[in-house]
């Protein structure tokens, strides 16, 4: 049983002022929109560390647009519909890569450099992608270089006020409608309430729920658990993304090494040296990321090894230190030398590919709430995002949540009735806080992430989900994880709620397509399983694929 709130709002808080719009979230999707919006209204960044710190800073590889001919959007199209499996929503999409070269100008316009090869954008491939058509800025520092530089666009503004290291707790919601956000201030540790017309959950992803992952240590799905708590439907989000090549250092950390070697030629090798994604793939190396994922589980499991090695060897020197520099230098640390060495490599968490549930507009279930980037689930990406499709998602959404708002703002500006509104959920005060020593949280994260690796990553079946239901059960509802102010155990709750949908809707889906592969159901099932999961508290829904359709049942 999970409890609305994580902090009851009914104690004694701080209520701000109104304000327009509370983007939760400062990656490529909420500073966007924030940027947009900051122009007409007055606008609220949220955003749980520093503002750089975002899944945005660490892509490295690029952002994918069909910006040259002979691409056309109808091939970035297309390339994204087959990565997806058979679950993109078709209208999704096309919004997607149709919108994406646009995106692109508002970047540069921006002050992002992408690299130039003789005088023109240069341009390359990655896994699923057919043309060359990703992005990439400082060789292998894309993200990097995008989220400086809007951080820097964004400060400049005057309509948007920064709250970091500002830990968003909750949704406020009213007859399903959005009032605001509940936040837990970093100085005082006290409750805050910031009442706004419109909110955006722009928080990222849930990587921190399993041992591996290329996410930050923030990527704790504190979007999805709290836009579930107010009754929001979150889709797809059984298909979770794992990245192939990922390279642990000498201190045990994971360092991405970019899908974009493999783009500009590198191979995948086993243990004896043998290329085994060219009998797998017509596109071998650069067949999409499950794929590949789903091949080299086998080869681990054939050649009795727990690595495969990328082999850059073969490629010009100059061309990777110039192109890699980042993963270069990251290697010549942990005495590896690109140009000569084979790189061992495995799989860690990398992306969720689905989320919380949105329309073409980015509207989800509840009324005036928008989401957008990885937290969401806009339907383009399906059973398996396309490389290097993230970013501009963030973009295009971001863009088309900004002209909702925004026509919608020139109405709705009574903030009285909005404060009015918040009142009637304030009363007496609630529960108090919960001490209890038996809780050990580090203790329950660390099992929470191992068990989510083993019983609910890469491979599942309904055992294994069974095992994992239990460990997030006996701990779910525990009284120690809400109404506390401690931020760490907070996030624990929300963990324990993006696992619960996770390994719900993983049970439900009794077939294996793209990131979601089940031991127990090797297979494809087009005939039961081509439809969509929406979980929704103490729902559980099917959205219908037919003929390229989503409808909703
Ligand atoms: C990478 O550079 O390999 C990551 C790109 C992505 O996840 O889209």
């Amino acid at each position: 049983m999970v409890p609305r709130y994580l902090i009851d709002p009914s104690q004694k808080v701080k209520v701000h002022k109104p304000c327009d719009c509370t983007v939760i979230g400062s990656g490529i999707a909420g500073l966007s929109t924030a940027i947009r919006l900051s122009g007409r209204h007055r606008v609220k960044v949220i955003t749980k560390s520093s503002l750089r710190e975002s899944t945005t800073w660490y892509a490295q590889g690029g952002i994918a647009a069909a910006i040259k001919k002979p691409d056309l959007w109808k091939n970035h199209y297309e390339d994204t519909i087959i990565a997806g499996q058979g679950l993109c929503d078709p209208k999704a999409v096309e919004i997607l890569v149709k919108n994406a070269p646009r995106m692109i100008e508002d970047l540069i316009e921006q002050g992002i450099n992408f690299d130039i090869s003789e005088g023109e954008i240069s341009l390359t491939t990655e896994g699923g992608h057919r043309h060359p058509r990703i992005l990439h800025a400082g060789g292998d520092a894309t993200g990097e270089e995008i989220e400086k530089k809007l951080v820097k666009y964004a400060r400049n503004l005057d309509g948007i006020q920064f709250l970091p290291n500002y830990f968003a707790m909750d949704l406020l919601t009213l007859d399903n409608r959005c009032l605001g956000v509940t936040g837990l201030n970093p100085h005082t540790n006290m409750l805050e309430i910031h009442p706004s017309f419109f909110t955006v959950l722009a928080s990222g992803g849930i990587g921190q729920l399993y041992e591996l992952s290329t996410n930050p240590p923030i990527s704790t799905g504190d979007g999805v658990a709290m836009a579930y708590r107010a009754g929001a439907a979150v889709m797809d989000i059984e298909f979770i993304q794992f990245h192939p090549t990922v390279f642990k250092t000498k201190d045990g950390k994971l360092f991405l090494i970019s899908e974009a070697l493999r783009g500009e030629g590198a191979f995948l090798k086993d243990k004896h040296g043998k290329r085994f994604m060219i009998d797998a793939h017509p596109q071998a190396e650069l067949a999409p990321r499950d794929i590949v994922v789903k091949e080299m589980v086998k080869v681990m499991k054939a050649t009795d090894s727990n690595f495969v090695y990328i082999d850059a060897t073969h490629l010009s020197p100059s061309m990777l230190k110039v192109r890699f520099p980042n993963i270069y230098y990251k290697l010549l640390e942990n005495g590896l030398n690109l140009t000569k060495d084979l790189i061992k490599v495995s799989f860690a968490a990398h992306y969720m590919n689905g989320g919380v549930k949105t329309d073409y507009e980015g509207l989800t279930s509840i009324e005036d709430l928008y989401s957008c980037g990885e937290v969401s689930a806009t339907g383009a990406h399906g059973a398996n995002r396309l490389a290097s499709n993230s970013l501009i998602e963030g973009l295009v959404y971001g863009w088309n949540i900004y002209r909702q708002i925004d026509k919608k703002l020139m109405r709705k500006r009574s903030g009285g009735k909005l404060q009015k509104e918040i009142g009637s959920l304030l009363g007496p005060v609630g529960q108090q806080e919960h001490h209890d020593k038996q809780i050990d949280t580090e203790d329950i994260i660390h099992r929470l992430k191992k068990t989510m690796s083993l019983k609910a990553g890469i491979s599942r079946d309904g055992e294994s989900l069974n095992e994992a239901a239990g460990l997030v059960k006996r701990y779910i509802g525990s009284p120690a994880f809400y109404n506390t102010s401690d931020k760490r155990k907070a996030e624990l709750a929300n963990m324990l709620v993006t696992a619960m949908l996770i390994i719900k809707a993983a049970s439900l889906r009794k077939e294996s397509r793209g990131t979601h592969q089940r031991i127990d159901f090797p297979d494809k099932d087009d005939k039961r399983w081509k439809k969509h999961i929406l979980l929704q508290k103490d729902k559980i829904g099917y959205i219908e694929v037919k003929d390229g359709r989503h409808t909703k049942s």
